[in-house]
């Protein structure tokens, strides 16, 4: 026999079929078993007489057993239905059963929406914790989203291009992942902390049109709103004014929220573009909350940041640094001009705001190789750094570079507000802790002595335990 799925289940009510899944509750009433059968489609109510064959067995089955059942649907009895499960109005009256894989005892509940229970043995378990329906829901919302996506930019002729994580740094701002290179001992690739360059040398390469759902990696302090590795929306457009880009993007989230949250209000139909300046005067932030009523989960307030200002001073390294990165084109005619006031210089950059988090920013891009040169200078790289580690890009230049600009989505974060999860790392199937951790692979971890030799590294000390 075939085996049907709970949530089509009603479909065949009056016939003989399979089903299988987990016990997700046991109640005895007298010699009547009443078993809850979970699969990923739904519950379904079920029960058990003491005329079956293997009844002896089914007094054994726990919370979490896998079983395979064979029986009838029948309508429940007037009076015991259930309007609040899709399934509520039938019952499998179960005929044959087979424990296919016992359960120990969960080592949480994951029958509840889970904020109550320790993170970390949320995350060591987490297998367990994704059978939990929020987590689920979770997850299947950010396939759609993915889907919805993809579909969308390929529509408006945007092609989705694989780059490198095996790389080399890219400056955003954070710290990299290395990985040590075997086969050239004492090199090391770094993890992109975002596909910055290489989506701008897909422009060069006449792909015009990019984007990629795309892993990025940094090494940084994981808060709420920051994981050490996350997913970007990258998008990288040639031809273009900030403006186009900043249209797309509130087209393609309009759309997807239509689509995939029809229930949630956006406040304001054309969205505000604000001034980084006037933000922080007004809002006293860059990433100002303009909700109506910041207490109704219904509703979206997406607001751009715009102007935002080229360069900020670091105070411990007295130096300048970009706002956003280096290749960010500057509001000026000439760049030989940065080092006379570059606190006044503005910049092609924006910031995509949810509800009061930061969910995206992007920017036009310098394409003329020597004004590109001129700001590696400003920032303090010597000219042999800059060969070394833009050459590439500056290379690149010489050869018809068309002008372009782009933005990045953080796809978690985003995923987060429209959840209403506290945390992104309600919506990533396997999320690490504040400090970087996998408790469930245990990771980071130990590599052996031999796999040490073959990289050619030595530990200097040991870390403690
Ligand atoms: P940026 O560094 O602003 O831009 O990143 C874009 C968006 O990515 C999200 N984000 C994160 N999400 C989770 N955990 C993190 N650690 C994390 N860091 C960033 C944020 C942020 O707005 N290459 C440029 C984009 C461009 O210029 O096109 C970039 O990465 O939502």
């Amino acid at each position: 026999m075939e085996r049907i799925l709970i949530g089509d289940a009603v479909n065949y009510l009056g016939k003989e079929i399979k089903l299988s899944g987990w016990v997700n509750n046991r109640r005895d009433h007298g010699k009547l078993i009443f078993l809850e059968i979970r699969d990923r489609s739904g519950l379904i109510q079920s029960v058990i007489k003491p005329d079956i064959e293997n009844y002896k067995s089914a007094k054994e089955i726990r919370p979490e057993d896998v079983l395979e059942l064979e029986g009838e649907i029948i309508s429940r009895p007037k009076g015991m239905e259930n309007p609040k499960i899709s399934t509520g109005g039938i019952e499998f009256k179960i005929k044959r059963l087979k424990v296919l894989a016992p359960s120990v005892t969960l080592p949480f509940d994951i029958y509840g929406d889970g904020y109550d229970i320790g993170e970390e043995k949320r995350m060591e378990y987490r297998y367990l914790d994704i059978r939990r329906p929020r987590l689920l829901k979770n997850l299947e919302k950010r396939h759609k989203i993915n889907l919805f996506i993809r579909e969308e930019l390929a529509k408006k002729g945007f092609i989705e291009v694989e780059t490198p994580i095996l790389t080399k740094s890219t400056p955003e701002g954070a710290r990299d992942f290395v990985v040590p290179s075997r086969l050239q001992p004492g090199n090391f690739y770094a993890l992109p902390q975002s596909p910055q360059q290489y989506k701008q040398l897909l422009m060069v390469a006449g792909i015009e049109k990019y984007f990629q759902i795309a892993r990025c990696f940094r090494d940084e302090d994981s808060r709420g709103d920051r994981q050490p590795e996350f997913t970007q929306l990258d998008i990288e457009m040639s031809f273009v004014e900030e403006d186009d880009i900043l249209r797309l993007v509130e087209n393609l989230l309009t759309d997807a929220v239509k689509n995939l949250y029809p229930n949630k209000k956006i406040s304001q139909g054309d969205w505000p573009r604000i001034d980084y300046k006037e933000a922080v005067k007004k809002y006293n932030s860059d990433r100002p909350d303009l909700r109506n009523d910041k207490k109704n989960p219904q509703e979206l307030s997406f607001l751009w940041v715009v102007n935002f200002p080229g360069f900020e001073w670091k105070e411990t390294e007295k130096k300048w640094d970009s706002a956003h990165h280096p290749f960010t084109k500057l509001k000026i005619e000439n760049y030989k001009e940065i080092k006379k006031a570059p606190s006044k210089i503005t910049a092609y950059q924006y910031d995509l705001v949810l509800n009061g988090c930061e969910i995206g920013g992007g920017s036009l891009r310098i394409t003329n190789p020597d004004d590109l040169e001129t700001m590696f200078e400003f920032l303090g790289h010597s000219k042999t750094a800059i060969k070394e580690k833009f050459g590439h890009l500056m290379e690149a230049f010489k050869y018809g570079v068309p002008p372009h600009g782009g933005i990045a989505l953080g796809l978690d974060r985003l995923l987060s507000v429209l959840e209403n999860e506290p945390s992104i790392r309600e919506v990533i199937a396997f999320p690490k802790t504040g400090d970087s951790r996998d408790l469930m692979m245990d990771s980071p971890s130990e590599i052996s002595k031999e796999q040490l030799k073959e990289l050619r590294l030595k530990i200097e000390k040991k870390r403690k335990q």
